[in-house]
């Protein structure tokens, strides 16, 4: 894990790294059982793919990766950007001007061993840098959410059997001064 170095994005890498979040997302898909909705999961690597593209549109102005490599291997992404439809629908509009953060997506076989919270790490240097002070985020992955938990506490926004029976959706809204590790 030593040798993992964090960067932007490289333009020719695009190929590569669309090809990990789709092995990210398989994978997150049916270890949460829903690998069968085919659809949901193409709209995810698309949504993936697209915000990729508005990074190198706007040279990581208003959209902001960063991404993990051991080797010429992609094991790691994070990335910020404007808060998305639905956080602003789960939240009733109270982060409509904070940044969400997303796309945390760490390899399989690189779970569990830190790489997550260094790729989180990074991003919130990065958002104090550019005087960027609150961010929010969303997850409906079952198996993120107890580590999200764990890690930033209990959601402010807790809704309920939202993709279905038993299948929560959880948003966070945070200062990134309570999280940064400097
Ligand atoms: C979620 C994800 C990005 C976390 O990355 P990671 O490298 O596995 O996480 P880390 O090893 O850095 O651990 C981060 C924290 O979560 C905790 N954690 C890790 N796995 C956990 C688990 N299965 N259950 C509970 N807590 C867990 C760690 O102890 C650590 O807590 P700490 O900060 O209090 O020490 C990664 O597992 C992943 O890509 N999952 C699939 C995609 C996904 O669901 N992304 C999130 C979308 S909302």
């Amino acid at each position: 894990m030593k040798n993992i170095e964090i960067s932007r994005p490289k333009f020719e890498d695009i190929e590569i790294i669309n090809q990990f979040f789709v092995t990210v997302l398989k994978h997150t898909f049916d270890r949460n059982d829903i690998g069968d909705l085919l659809e949901a999961l193409n709209g995810e690597i698309i949504d993936k793919r697209k915000k990729l593209n508005e990074d190198f549109e706007c040279n990581g102005e208003s959209r902001f990766f960063l991404i993990a490599k051991d080797g010429e291997k992609v094991v790691g992404s994070i990335e910020y950007g404007p808060s998305s439809d639905l956080i602003n629908s789960c939240t009733d509009g109270a982060v409509k001007d904070v940044v969400e953060i997303g796309t945390g997506f760490v390899h399989p076989a690189y779970q569990e061993k830190g790489l997550g919270n260094r790729l989180l790490n990074e991003l919130f240097i990065e958002l104090e840098k550019r005087g960027i002070e609150e961010f929010c985020f969303d997850s409906g992955y079952k198996s993120a959410q107890n580590l999200w938990v764990k890690k930033f506490g209990k959601p402010q926004y807790h809704l309920k059997d939202y993709w279905g029976e038993d299948a929560d959706h959880m948003a966070w809204h945070l200062k990134v001064k309570d999280f940064i590790n400097k």
